[in-house]
């Protein structure tokens, strides 16, 4: 594994590559990201991972600063699953001030992009620079982040980007809490408490696999018994997977088969997100 800090040298070091399989992160690894290393394997002669704390999609008072930077850690869980690391310092990727910004569909405004204003575009942009740095034939990313990944998919779509992107499965705790980088911040009462954000997912699931179709009952009564516990909710929500709209059932338009259940809030100053897929069979 070799660690790359420079634009310049990476280019070069990835001139005689075949096929490129490229995973971006910030950094601060876990058995989600060492999954995705795992399956870029699968689609790529030279394996690259990028770490990066990208100050542009940090909202003012959100945890730019306290962000856990983990470089050596990281580099030593890397060592077998990625052939480069690619960890540019802040001036190499913003020599000067960006101007330039991907502007990204509606609903980027909509979900995450209702509490964080400014994310995603921050979030784009840098996948963006990112992309074009490394020119990789396959980039992966997380599904825990599915708002992220279904707005990446839309941007290398509509730019006509030559790549592929791959969504590799969210990986739980044994308890079934999804890991993140943030879940370090949670108190150890918090961290007890937290797996019940999946468990309210599950039940929901449960209920639409039932019958259940009143989507926005079933939301209300989510968000009304994370809050009874203690949790400040940003969302519950019941979107199609294809197009992250509202599932709302309409009279005479049947509701789509692929929905995916979304949920973010907060326990004390800890913000958690989580979403699980459900196919209707009938
Ligand atoms: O998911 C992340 O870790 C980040 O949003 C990404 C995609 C690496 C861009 O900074």
């Amino acid at each position: 594994m070799q660690l790359i800090q420079n634009i310049a040298e990476l280019r070069a070091r990835l001139g005689g590559e075949r096929t490129v399989a490229f995973v971006p992160t910030m950094g601060n690894l876990h058995e989600g990201h060492l999954n995705l290393m795992r399956l870029a394997r699968e689609h790529g002669d030279c394996v690259v991972a990028s770490i990066f704390v990208n100050p542009l999609q940090f909202g003012p008072g959100e945890d730019f600063d306290r962000y856990p930077r983990t470089l050596d850690a990281d580099c030593a869980m890397l060592r077998d699953l990625a052939d480069i690391v690619f960890a540019p310092p802040a001036h190499e990727m913003y020599p000067a001030q960006q101007t330039v910004f991907v502007e990204l569909p509606p609903v980027a405004n909509e979900l995450c992009g209702a509490v964080r204003p400014g994310h995603f575009r921050g979030m784009a942009t840098v996948v963006l620079k990112l992309l074009n740095i490394v020119q990789p034939q396959t980039a992966l990313f997380g599904k825990k982040d599915y708002q992220q990944l279904h707005l990446i998919r839309q941007l290398v779509a509509q730019l006509n980007l030559p790549l592929r992107i791959i969504g590799g499965e969210t990986v739980r705790a044994a308890d079934g809490l999804a890991l993140s980088s943030r879940n370090q911040y949670l108190s150890a009462t918090e961290r007890g408490e937290a797996i019940f954000l999946h468990q309210m997912l599950q039940d929901m699931r449960l209920d639409i696999l039932q019958g259940e179709r009143n989507f926005e009952r079933l939301q209300q009564q989510a968000v009304e018994s994370l809050t009874a516990r203690g949790w400040s909710v940003d969302y519950v929500a019941v979107r199609n997977q294809s197009d992250l709209q509202p599932a709302n059932p309409v009279q005479d338009k049947p509701v789509q088969r692929e929905l995916v259940l979304l949920a973010a809030a907060r326990l004390g100053n800890t913000r958690l997100l989580d979403n699980i897929e459900v196919c209707l069979v009938s």
